[in-house]
């Protein structure tokens, strides 16, 4: 059974789904949700699904980003994880403790077609460049920001008369469905290359 570690910084209906999803025949357990921010709404609903959720405070570590991971690292230790998923984590990672997850050991999803627009504000770059589609990105966490290898994409819409929020809405319903479809194949060991 591959033992996965949700990492979170808000709400997490994106580690909600995953944890749901990992149930029954799926060849993945959660063991631990994690946050950076000790507010994150998301910690409650992992509690609530019987998931350890734990959080590490960013803050007090100032700019020091490797004692930050540090301090991360001690509550990942201790579930050991097999691999971990970054579902709204929006710290970046220092190469060192990407490099510590190497071999597609970390996952990340991201709210665009990479790799168009990486980094933030996805939704009001793609509107603002007229795309007529938009979507969301799940791939290997690598030390470059946004850019390992991809495992699955899922479109939808750019509407007439989309703001940020109605596209980022449509894109986050396409998240719920894609990553815990990556996360099964992955824990399956299929890591093709997933479309819809
Ligand atoms: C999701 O849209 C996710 O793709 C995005 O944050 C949101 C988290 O929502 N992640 C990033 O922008 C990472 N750079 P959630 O907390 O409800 O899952």
């Amino acid at each position: 059974m591959m033992r996965v570690a949700i990492l979170i910084s808000g709400g997490g209906s994106n580690m909600v789904r995953l944890i749901e999803d990992m149930q029954g025949d799926h060849p993945a357990r959660p063991v631990l949700v994690l946050s950076n921010d000790p507010g994150a709404g998301g910690l409650a609903k992992a509690a609530a699904l019987g998931v350890p959720a734990k959080a590490v405070d960013h803050r007090p570590f100032g700019r020091d980003r490797a004692a930050f991971e540090a301090a991360l690292s001690v509550p990942l230790a201790e579930a050991s994880p097999d691999l971990i998923c970054l579902a709204g984590f929006m710290r970046i990672l220092t190469p060192g403790f990407v490099a510590r997850w190497d071999g597609g050991r970390m996952l990340n999803i991201h709210p665009s077609l990479l790799p168009l627009y990486p980094g933030l504000d996805t939704h009001a770059r793609a509107i603002a460049a007229g795309d007529t589609e938009a979507g969301c990105t799940v791939h290997e966490v690598t030390a470059d920001l946004d850019s390992g290898p991809i495992l699955g994409q899922a479109r939808v819409p750019v509407k007439p008369g989309d703001t940020a929020a109605t596209l980022a809405s449509r894109v986050l319903e396409a998240e719920h469905r894609l990553y815990p479809a990556v996360l099964r194949r992955v824990a399956s060991g299929n890591r093709s290359l997933l479309q819809f």
